[in-house]
Order: C-alpha cells, then sequence, then structure tokens
C-alpha cells in the first residue's frame, strides 16, 4: 500500500515521524508492507517550489492509497501574497482531491477527563461526531481582497453552497449517525444567512423523506458553541458548513483536554487523506513536546476507512488507550501521578504497544 506523508511545516515532521513508527509497527504486526512517498505541501513547499501545493504532491497524492498530513502553516509565511499561503496549499489537496467530508471524532477519554477545563461531570461520556462539509462555502468563494471601493477601504469573501453540495454531506452524517446513536444536529445560522436558510430546509427535507428513524435537531451556531460546553454529551452527530466545522471542532476537541488528541478523516470519492485537527503549533515547534496522539489515531481511521486493515486500526487505538492508561504524557498533558514523555518517546510506547498487543 503507498502512503504519501506530506510532514508539513511546524511540529508536522515531528508528529509525522512519531506517527510513522506506530504505522510500521502496524504494518510488522498484521503482516503487510507500507510504501512511503514523502512529499511537500505548505511552507516547506513554498520555500522549495514557490507553492504550496506543487504539481509534484498533487500527482503523488492521486496516484496513493491513503495521504497523511502533519500540519502546514506558521508565522515565516503570513506575509505572502494569500493565493500561495501555506494554508491555500491545504484547501487545494482537499479540492483536487474532492475530500468534501470531514469526520472529526471527539471521544473524552476516561484518561483524561480529569484534565479537561470543564468540570469531569460534564465532560464525561462526550462522544461526539462532526462531520464538517470541507470543500465549499466561504472557504471557496469568491474572496476580493481588501481594496479601495468608491474611496472605503472594502472586503469580502462569498459563502456559498449548492443543493448537491448539502445533500452529498447531510447523507453521510445521517449514515453515521445510523450507525451510532441515531441523532443528528444540524448547525447553521438561519436567522441570519441565506446560505443557511437553504442549508437547513434540505437537511430537513432529507431526514423526513429518507431518514425517518433518525432524530433531527438544528441549532444555530452560537448556540451549539455554549451548548458544547454546557452538555457536550447530547451530542452524536453535528452536520455543518466549512466554516462552522472549523471552529466547533478545535472548541470540541479541548473538552478532553488538548487539542492534539483529535485526529480527522477527509474523504471524497478517491484517495482520502488523514490529518489531526490541530496547526503546526509554531510556539513549541522544534522542541520536540508535541503531543502525536491527534495524527497516529488519525493513521488509525486511515487504515479504517481507506486501507480496509480494521484490525491495524482497533490495534492502535486500543495501544493508545493503554499508553495513557500507563500514565504516559507529553506535556500538554502531563500532571502529577504522570510520567511526561516527549513526541518521539509517545510513539514508541505507542508503537510496542501494538507490537504486544494479544
Ligand atoms: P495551532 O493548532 O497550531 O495551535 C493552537 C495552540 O494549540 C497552540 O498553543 C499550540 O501549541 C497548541 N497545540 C496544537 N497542536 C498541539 C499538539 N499536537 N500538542 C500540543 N499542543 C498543541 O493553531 P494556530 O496557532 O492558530 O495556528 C498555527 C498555524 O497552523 C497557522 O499557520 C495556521 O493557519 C495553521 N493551521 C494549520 C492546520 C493544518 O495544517 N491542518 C490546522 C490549523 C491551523
Ligand atoms: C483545519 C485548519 C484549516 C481549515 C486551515 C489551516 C486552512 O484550521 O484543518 O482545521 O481552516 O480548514
Ligand atoms: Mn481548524
Amino acid at each position: 500500500m503507498k502512503i504519501v506523508l506530506l510532514p508539513g511545516d511546524g511540529i508536522g515532521p515531528e508528529i509525522m515521524d512519531a506517527t510513522v513508527s506506530v504505522m510500521d509497527a502496524a504494518a510488522k504486526k498484521f503482516g503487510f508492507t507500507l510504501e512511503y512517498d514523502k512529499q511537500l505541501l505548505g511552507g516547506c513547499a513554498i520555500d522549495a517550489y514557490g507553492d504550496p501545493f506543487p504539481e509534484v504532491t498533487e500527482k503523488a497524492a492521486h496516484a496513493a492509497d491513503a495521504v497523511m498530513l502533519g500540519a502546514v502553516g506558521g508565522p515565516k509565511w503570513d506575509h505572502v501574497d494569500p493565493s500561495i499561503r501555506p494554508e491555500k496549499g491545504l484547501l487545494r489537496i482537499r479540492k483536487s482531491l474532492g475530500l468534501y467530508c470531514n469526520l472529526r471524532p471527539m471521544k473524552v477519554s476516561r484518561f483524561t477527563t480529569h484534565l479537561s477545563p470543564l468540570k469531569e461531570d460534564r465532560v464525561a461520556g462526550t462522544d461526539l461526531l462532526i462531520v464538517r462539509e470541507l470543500t465549499g462555502g466561504i472557504y471557496f468563494g469568491t474572496h476580493n481582497e481588501a481594496a479601495l471601493v468608491n474611496g472605503v477601504e472594502t472586503a469580502s469573501d462569498v459563502d456559498l453552497y449548492t443543493r448537491p453540495e448539502v445533500e452529498r454531506i447531510a447523507r453521510k452524517a445521517f449514515e453515521a449517525a445510523k450507525k451510532r446513536r441515531g441523532k443528528v444536529s444540524s448547525v447553521d445560522k438561519a436567522n441570519v444567512l441565506a446560505e443557511s436558510r437553504m442549508w437547513r430546509r434540505i437537511v430537513t427535507e432529507m431526514q423526513e423523506k429518507d431518514y425517518p428513524d433518525v432524530e433531527l435537531n438544528h441549532f444555530y451556531v452560537d448556540n451549539c458553541a455554549m451548548q458544547l460546553v454546557l452538555n457536550p454529551a447530547q451530542f452524536d452527530v453535528i452536520l455543518t458548513n466549512n466554516i462552522f466545522g472549523d471552529i466547533l471542532s478545535d472548541e470540541a476537541s479541548v473538552l478532553g483536554g488538548s487539542i492534539g488528541l483529535l485526529p480527522s478523516a477527509s474523504l471524497g470519492d478517491g484517495t482520502g487523506l488523514y490529518e489531526p485537527i490541530h496547526g503546526s503549533a509554531p510556539d513549541i515547534a522544534g522542541q520536540g513536546i508535541a503531543n502525536p496522539t491527534g495524527t497516529i489515531l488519525s493513521a488509525a481511521m486511515m487504515f479504517r476507512y481507506s486501507l480496509d486493515k480494521p484490525e491495524a486500526a482497533d490495534a492502535i487505538e486500543a495501544a493508545v488507550d493503554k499508553v495513557y492508561a500507563d500514565g504516559f504524557r507529553t506535556p500538554d498533558l502531563a500532571g502529577a501521578g504522570l510520567t511526561k514523555v516527549n513526541t518521539a518517546k509517545l510513539g514508541e510506547l505507542v508503537a510496542q504497544a501494538v507490537l504486544d498487543a494479544k
């Protein structure tokens, strides 16, 4: 199986190295071979090619069985032309691979509930899945950079969805809910935005017509943000657009103690891409202390959704649990009675736990 690795920028290469050791352990344990093709995306690609998503990366990604990404971006490239920002490289690879469906599962581990910024009893039992639309909406509408309009500096971004775009992501959410607790919470801003009013109408129609057994409720995004800290365990599947999904997933991630814990899968009709939800963390890059768990769990999602190796996915998830149960933590989650380890060591411990599994 051919995997394209895109370590990217900042902590990207550190968390990717730790994850590769876990993927290698899974390959060894279950008797398959992984062939890695390391390519550039983001700031490192701007430095090498003057392009955050060079053709060679695009070709490799399309030819791969799956793509693993670390993170892109950083202060070094914050002032380049917006058309070639590192983040633009990420948006382009999502578009190029047609990755309209971003799954961001958030299950609070019993080993980290006490590290949540919320009281333990509020987060206990939280197990939700954010289904985020990833190739449309305001991210991909026309961006009119700041310019003088009638003598006044003006900028705008167009928030646009089409019916087929809403239908295909909503279908993913309803299907996911059927395999979980049967509940979809659709999040929009229908009290203000036309895009949201169409979204809400289409999602409602689909539930009535095709998914009568799935419970559907709607939240305005401001209320949803509040409900996520008030009572996160009420959510099963959260269905939302590109920008609201971006914001709500960072908020949801930390309920389990650290943004470094959350994996994601970006899926379309071809090659899938797997990445943690966090960024390149320039404030801690180069120190070897980033939490690789979100990336390692993204590799588990890759084995499950793209490579048809569910046993490897289960083993990696169980190995992460074991390492946490044994008290090992990167500094973002360290505390009294726990053993503080660096990025590479956490990867080694998870890899060993995969190899040692029954
Ligand atoms: P960030 O997610 O990089 O960092 C936010 C905070 O969380 C920081 O304090 C950071 O140290 C911490 N953090 C993040 N990941 C961590 C980990 N694995 N372990 C421990 N702590 C972790 O967000 P930001 O600072 O807003 O953005 C930095 C850069 O990353 C920007 O250029 C942004 O555009 C980019 N970004 C990229 C991606 C991606 O590549 N998928 C996602 C988000 C942000
Ligand atoms: C994410 C990131 C990206 C996004 C940025 C870096 C373009 O924040 O994957 O959550 O907004 O989608
Ligand atoms: Mn984000």
